[in-house]
């Protein structure tokens, strides 16, 4: 089995409960504020971990009371954390976030994030069959030095780049499985997508991302499931029917467990699978980093 490595982001999300949004200019009064450690790349480095792939997350946090919960709260999931880094002046990533009617809205500071540099991507030697992941929540020099080194050990690569922001060729070039949302790929392939739209219009999307280099491309639609581009051909999972409570993390869930499955040596098909069945758990809890399911749970929900 592979290892999953992962570099990304580490945050304290800082969650109020509301009854609804509020528009701009408005304030409306929550019902809660809760703490949960968060950030993508520790997020997806949890999915995995949870679900039985040895994970080691490379980031950086700061040396304050956040950095300290966030650190404890990943050690004790089993990721390893020999390559976080603590910076001494800088404030660990925070999140502000806001919860209603299980939707949500997310601001990011990234602090020490924004220090994560080439040399922290470069210490942790990569093997053959190890799966390295990245998002778009640390430095963009980063992420294509560590995917280079990536692609040089003959580890599978996977990129989801949220926050959306457009992708350079090189870097593109380097991603073997690309993961995002209805809402990044109508930035990154600059077109307006709704949620009703038909599966062509997500295809002919995702194709745009797809030229010279085809990388495969798994689009996560929330209620509607996911749209897959594998190997050329389109793949279609449908979502499973529950009752969400918060969906904060859920897209993290999905690429840690693909990235979890592919280290143990399943298909990209048979991955999304299971990923799909690990969100929809995901979604049943409140937080990210502490909503992500055991391998058994996603067993048992699997039938
Ligand atoms: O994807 C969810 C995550 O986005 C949150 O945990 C928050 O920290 C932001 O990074």
């Amino acid at each position: 089995m592979g290892r999953i490595v992962v570099a990304g982001s580490i945050n304290m999300d800082v969650v109020a409960i509301a009854d609804r949004h509020p528009a701009i200019g408005e304030t409306v009064t929550g019902r809660e504020v809760l703490y949960f450690p968060g950030g993508k790349g520790a997020n997806q480095a949890v999915a995995a971990a949870k679900l039985g792939a040895a994970t080691m997350l490379i980031g950086c946090t700061g040396a304050d009371a956040f950095g300290r919960d966030t650190r404890t709260f990943l050690a004790v999931q089993g990721v390893d954390l020999a390559h976080l880094r603590e910076v001494a002046g800088v404030g660990t990533g925070t999140a502000i976030i806001t919860v209603a009617n299980a939707d949500n809205t997310i601001v990011v500071v990234p602090g020490a994030n924004a220090l994560v540099s080439m040399a922290d991507v470069a210490a942790p030697a990569l093997r053959r069959g190890d799966v390295a992941v990245s998002q778009f929540e640390i430095p963009l020099p980063a992420i294509t030095a560590f995917f280079t080194q990536a692609r040089a050990s003959g580890a599978i690569t996977i990129l989801n780049p949220a926050p959306a922001m457009p992708i350079d060729h090189k870097l593109m070039a380097l991603v073997d499985v690309l993961i995002l949302n209805e809402s990044e790929l109508g930035l990154l392939a600059g077109v307006e997508l709704h949620e009703a739209d038909p599966d062509a219009r997500f295809v002919d999307a995702a194709s745009t991302l797809q030229t010279d280099h085809r990388p495969n491309i798994c689009v996560t639609l929330g209620r509607r499931g996911v749209i897959a581009l594998v190997d050329g051909e389109i793949h279609l999972e449908a979502a499973r029917l529950v009752k969400a409570i918060d969906t904060t993390g859920a897209g993290d869930c999905f690429v840690g467990a693909v990235a979890a499955r592919l280290a143990d040596g399943h298909s990209l098909q048979s991955a999304i699978g299971y990923a799909n069945v690990a969100a929809s758990l995901c979604v049943q809890r409140m937080g990210a980093g502490p909503s992500m399911p055991t391998a058994e749970e996603v067993s048992a929900a699997a039938g």
